[in-house]
């Protein structure tokens, strides 16, 4: 299929939770979008699905932890697309490890994936984009409160650092006309969660700590991300927009 004049967007993390209901989302909003992930059949599927919408939709194979991989994975991509215009950083791995428990090498695993995995998509986004690109990774409100939820030490020190990651890239591309901005979720019905969630009370006691009292489904923090890689964001960057049904207020 030829390359078209629709905006083009990036999702890593897209095979499964908000990379898949993102990249579904942004088909549906008039992308066309490469996905990329570890789980090929799971990323192959949901780029199946973004089809339905319309988009040219692909989906690549790779392991974000892999910088020769993954910079190889995203000039393919925005090659295949024509372009890009957007990118969505939700690839991540959660970890429920208890503090004392927590090795260097858990933390190396976990800051490789949700730190180093999303800095080396911000600097290949910026190499590819235009004046005008947006971007939006993914951290958490366990980055805001430290953890709290179901992660612990590993996993909210790297969502904190996806903050300021964030923040410091939102300041160094703007020079390129490239906007970046975080959406901070709070307990989100994805894989990343199930098993936490068969317990029942530990549910209740987290959904609880928000006003709203539930969990999101993972289309309502498509649906932020969305908003923020769009030109109807466009005075809106280095902003952390929290999902999380009035967990974290500040
Ligand atoms: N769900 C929540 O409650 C929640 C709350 C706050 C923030 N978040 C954040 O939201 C993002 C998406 O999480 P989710 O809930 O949608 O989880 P998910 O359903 O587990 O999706 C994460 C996806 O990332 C992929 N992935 C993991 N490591 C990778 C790697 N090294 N290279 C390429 N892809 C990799 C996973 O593939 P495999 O399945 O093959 O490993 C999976 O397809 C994460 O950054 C997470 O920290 C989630």
């Amino acid at each position: 299929m030829p390359v078209t004049d629709r905006r083009k967007a990036i999702v890593t993390g897209a095979a499964s939770g908000i990379g898949a209901a993102t990249l579904l989302e942004l088909a549906r909003a008039g992308y066309d979008v490469a996905g990329l992930d570890l789980n090929r059949a799971g990323v192959d599927e949901v780029a199946r699905r973004a089809a339905h919408h319309g988009a040219r939709s692909r989906g690549f194979t790779v392991d974000v932890t892999d910088e020769a991989a993954l910079v190889a994975a995203f000039g393919a991509a925005c090659d295949w697309l024509g372009g890009l215009d957007a990118l969505a950083t939700s690839a991540g791995v959660a970890d429920t490890t208890p503090f004392m428990d927590v090795t260097v090498q858990r933390f190396r695993d976990v800051y490789a994936v949700n730190v180093i995995g999303t800095f080396v998509c911000l600097r290949e986004a910026a190499l590819h984009m235009k004046p005008g690109g947006r971007i939006c990774t993914v951290a958490s409100v366990a980055g805001l409160r430290g953890g709290g939820l179901s992660g612990t030490a590993a996993y909210a020190a790297s969502k904190g650092a996806v903050l300021a990651l964030t923040k410091n890239a939102a300041r160094a591309l703007a020079e390129r006309g490239i906007s970046v901005n975080t959406v901070a979720p709070g307990a989100t019905l994805t894989p990343m969660i199930e098993q936490a969630w068969k317990n029942e009370a530990h549910r209740r006691r987290v959904e609880g700590m928000a006003v709203q009292n539930r969990t999101a489904a993972p289309e309502e923090i498509a649906k932020s991300i969305a908003f923020l890689l769009s030109p109807d964001a466009s005075i809106v960057t280095g902003a952390t927009l929290v999902a999380d049904g009035g967990l974290v207020m500040y």
